[in-house]
């Protein structure tokens, strides 16, 4: 089986790490991309065969990848539409594209819908799913298993897309910034670079197994750490009294509203 992206930047680089991680070899997965250089890039570093031509691999892959920024696909769709290869399963994951729009250009086609994130390159990612009524089950079981072996899946309504994408797919970034934002805070309490952003780290992957594995909620793992009078409970009372909680809602909807605007395109 040949699995073929269009286009394969951030997030199709980070789904083909995560593939060969899990056992396809390169000789199955090929790309083609805009830039001669991205093409060179990828063969050299991923042993991929890497084109700058979007109808070889529409016609030439088993399953078809779109993973190009979602201002390329109307332009990627056409050239699939006009390429006239029978239907195979399409995997979508540019915001804004639901499996409507997209049947609009290919009618019938098995569209599978999803929203990965890039730690799947590591066997940590979320992907979340909607699928084409036209889609059978078994390119749906196929699809997913191929993702549940890089991280989570989750199968989403239309309804609340946004608002998963929102979490799961722009989190990391979230995630990122508070990381940064908690080793440079120790930095200024004299912690050199290196073993700010480590603690920072380690600290965030223990707590988040904690609250996966704990079968309790994170508000009371908090009040576990925070005994009152502590230091801990002096902290969490600057983040409680700053409102974080505040913060994040806005920044989860304005997230979400960005991609609400998006779909509407
Ligand atoms: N980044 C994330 O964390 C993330 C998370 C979830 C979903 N997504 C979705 O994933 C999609 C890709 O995002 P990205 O961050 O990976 O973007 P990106 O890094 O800019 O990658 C875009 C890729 O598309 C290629 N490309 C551009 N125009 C093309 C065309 N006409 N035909 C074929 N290939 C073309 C680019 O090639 P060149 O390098 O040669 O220009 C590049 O390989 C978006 O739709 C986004 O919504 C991204």
């Amino acid at each position: 089986m040949k699995l073929g992206f269009i286009g394969a930047g951030e997030m199709g680089g980070a789904i083909i790490r995560g593939l060969l991680k899990t056992g396809w070899k390169p000789e199955e997965i090929m790309a083609s991309v805009r830039t001669p250089d991205s093409a060179n890039r990828l063969a050299n570093t991923l042993g991929i065969a890497a084109y700058t031509d979007n109808r070889r691999v529409i016609i030439e892959a088993d399953r078809l990848f779109l993973a190009v920024k979602p201002a390329q696909m109307p332009q990627v769709l056409s050239e699939i539409a006009q390429t006239q290869v029978p239907a195979k399963p399409l995997i979508t994951m540019a915001l804004g594209w639901s499996v409507e729009k997209i049947e609009k250009v290919l009618p019938n086609w098995p569209i599978i819908r999803i929203m990965p994130n890039t730690p799947l390159a590591l066997g940590e990612g979320v992907t979340l799913f909607h699928f084409a009524k036209a889609t059978p089950d078994r390119d749906r079981r196929e699809v997913m298993g191929m993702f549940e072996s890089m991280g989570k899946t989750f199968e989403i309504s239309l309804s609340v897309f946004d608002a998963a994408t929102a979490l799961s797919g722009s989190g990391p970034a979230f995630v990122y910034h508070f990381i940064d934002a908690l080793a440079r805070a120790a930095e200024i309490q004299g912690l050199d670079e290196k073993m700010a952003r480590d603690l920072a780290v380690q600290t965030v992957i223990g707590a988040a197994k904690m609250v996966q594995q704990e079968n309790v909620s994170p508000a009371q793992l908090a009040r576990q750490v925070a005994t009152p009078g502590g230091c801990t409970a002096a902290g969490m009372e600057v983040l409680i009294t700053s409102d974080l909680q505040e913060v994040l809602r806005e920044a989860v909807a304005a997230t979400t509203h960005r991609a609400q605007e998006v779909s509407q395109n």
